[in-house]
Order: C-alpha cells, then structure tokens, then sequence
C-alpha cells in the first residue's frame, strides 16, 4: 500500500521571460502530474523580466495567464490583483521564495545579469536552478562554494545539452566511474548550420533559420564563434571533472571560416564537418578545446542531424557512455528546469 505522500510547495522566482522562461512556464503547465507524483508543489509567485514586466502575488500567479498576457505583448503588470515589483531585489524582499530560476540571456564576457541575480538569491537563502551559461562558466567554484556553505542547491543541468540530462547523470548514475575522457557536439546552432549546408543552404540562411527556431543565443556570434561550446565544455571540466579552468583556457575554434566548399567535398568523401568539444587529460592536468573536425558519417558524430548534440563519456568502469538528445530548443531547455526543481526537491532536508 503506498505511504502517506507530503506533498511540499516550492515557491519560485522566475528571471527572465523571454523563449526559455516562457517554455519554462510551458514545462512546468506540462509536468504538473508527474511533478505531483513526487510530492512537488512548484508555485511561481514571482516574475521578473525588463521587457514583458515584473510583479508577483502571493497565492501564486497562474502560468496559463502568464503566457497568454507575454505572448501577446501584454505587460505582465496588467495581471488581475498581482503586485508590480521593480526588479529581483524587491521581488526577494516581497515574494520570500524558496527557488530563484535564473533564466536571462547568456553574456559569456561578464556573466550578467545573470551572476548578480545568483548571488542575490544565495545570499538572500534560495536555491537556485539556472539554465544561464555566463554566471557557471565565469564563476561556477565561487558560486558552488557560496552555495556550499550556506546549505544550499546550485543547480544548472540546462546549460549543457538543453534537457537532455548529462550533468545529473554525470552526478548520480556516473559517480565513481573514473571519467577520463569526455568529447562531443554542444553546439545545437552550428550542428544545424552545417546540416543545413550538407542540404545545400546557405551559410547565411541556415544561421537566420536557427535564430528563428530559437537555437541561437541572443548574439549569435557565441554559437558560430565556439564560444557557447568553450562555456559548455567548460562547465562539464569544472563541475564534473573537478578542473580549474577559465574560459581563456579553452583553446577555440569556431564554424564561421568553414566554406560551402569544404563542406561539399567532406560529404562526397563520406565525411562530414562537426563542432567538437573535447576534455582530456594533458601533461599539467585537464585541457579543454573545441573546433571543427572531420569526422565519418557513420561515426555517432557524424551522423547527428539538425539542433542534436551527443556526448561521449569514456570511463574507466565502463567503457565509452554516449548520450544522445536535443541540445537547443524553448520545451528541451525548458525539462532541464522540471529536472533540476526535482533534484532541489529531493536532496531538501
Ligand atoms: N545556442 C545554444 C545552442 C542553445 O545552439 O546549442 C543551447 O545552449
């Protein structure tokens, strides 16, 4: 007979409701049964976001209301009976949450406003799920640390492979396995663009297209550049592995000088160009690189189509582990977040 289920309300704050907030809201709609299932209360009582507004009420804001007002250029102040609050300080003042979900745009050059947002909810006590690149890549050991000592959960499973799960998979199923080597595709943009390309797109056209299905970052300069792929390889070397890398350290190529004609004589020889991140182990510890590498098209990298990533883990107990799943995209990224409140869910005392 099943026990008794305490079923736990978790009050969240929302930063940032453009594609990935908004398919976070679409997530969370979706995965109420499961959630539930599992004693899982998620209850949005605070959005904030420069452009579609930020207010916040205390019974909870209804998310269907949320996305009808956002996506149909409504501000979110004209929500019935919701508070307006001027930004997260105040929302952190008002709403007392337990969770910050951090989800503004990715800047790789200062982290923000991502890395302010974090350390504001750490401080002010929150967990925080975050599916930004720029504050983990910048400053993961601070924050972990940060978050350590306050007794706190740091989790950021979206910004690796989207939904798709690698970091929780590399922290429970993984654990122990003796990881020596990891490598793979991160970058759903450019693994579209050049699958494009192979069909006969043009470089330009195939990169408009992945803005419009939501592939790319904000600036998309970060995807065709290897830099969003330098953030996430080094994400995977600093929280799984353990390393001390700075994104500099990433040796870095990016897409933008293969040509139309590279890409052509790759595929009449059987081959084809992918993005590849790769960790290893070098002389003076772990090293970190990515760049284009010609690969068969019967390999598993070579045979990965459109916005798909994969991941390669080689270990010592198991041999070579491959994950496969959608990288980029408004709902992928958006299970991240289901997975990651799950987690916050599960390791709460
Ligand atoms: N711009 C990223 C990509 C989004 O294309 O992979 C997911 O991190």
């Amino acid at each position: 007979m099943p026990g008794l289920l305490f079923v736990c309300t978790m009050r969240l704050i929302l930063v940032g409701f453009g594609t990935v907030g908004r398919g976070v809201a679409e997530s969370l709609l979706a995965s109420e049964p499961e959630l539930s299932v599992a004693g899982a209360e998620p209850r949005v009582v605070a959005v904030v976001d420069p452009v579609v507004g930020s207010v916040w009420r205390e019974g909870g804001l209804d998310l269907g209301t949320l996305l009808r007002l956002a996506d149909t250029g409504e501000s979110l102040a004209t929500y019935p009976k919701a508070e307006t609050v001027s930004g997260l300080k105040e929302a952190l003042e008002v709403a007392g949450g337990d969770v910050l979900v951090e989800l503004t745009p990715t800047d790789l050059h200062t982290g923000e406003p991502g890395l302010g947002h974090v350390r504001a909810a750490l401080k002010a006590g929150l967990h925080v799920v975050t599916t930004n690149k720029g504050p983990i890549s910048l400053a993961y050991h601070e924050l972990r640390n940060t978050a350590h000592k306050a007794g706190l959960q740091l989790r950021f499973e979206g910004t690796v492979l989207s939904g798709t799960p690698v970091l929780n998979l590399c922290e429970a199923g993984l654990a122990g396995a003796g990881i020596r080597e990891i490598r793979g595709v991160v970058n759903g943009t450019c693994n579209f663009i050049l699958t494009e390309m192979e069909g006969g797109t043009s470089y330009a056209k195939a990169l408009s297209k992945a803005q419009h299905l939501g592939y790319a970052e904000a600036d998309p300069s970060g995807d065709v550049e290897g830099r969003d792929a330098a953030a996430k390889v080094l994400i995977l070397a600093n929280s799984v592995l353990d390393a001390n890398l700075k994104l500099e350290d990433v040796n870095r190529t990016g897409i933008s000088e293969l040509t139309a004609e590279d890409i052509q004589t790759a595929c009449k020889a059987g081959k084809t160009w992918r993005l590849i991140g790769r960790i290893s182990q070098g002389e003076n510890g772990w090293e970190a690189k990515v760049g284009p590498e010609e690969v068969n098209r019967a390999d598993p990298e070579g045979s990965l189509t459109g916005p798909e990533n994969l991941l390669i883990l080689d270990t010592e107990a198991l041999g070579e582990v491959t994950i496969t799943g959608p990288g980029a995209g408004r709902r992928a990224t958006g299970h991240a977040v289901i997975a990651d409140l799950l987690e916050v869910h599960r390791n709460a005392p």
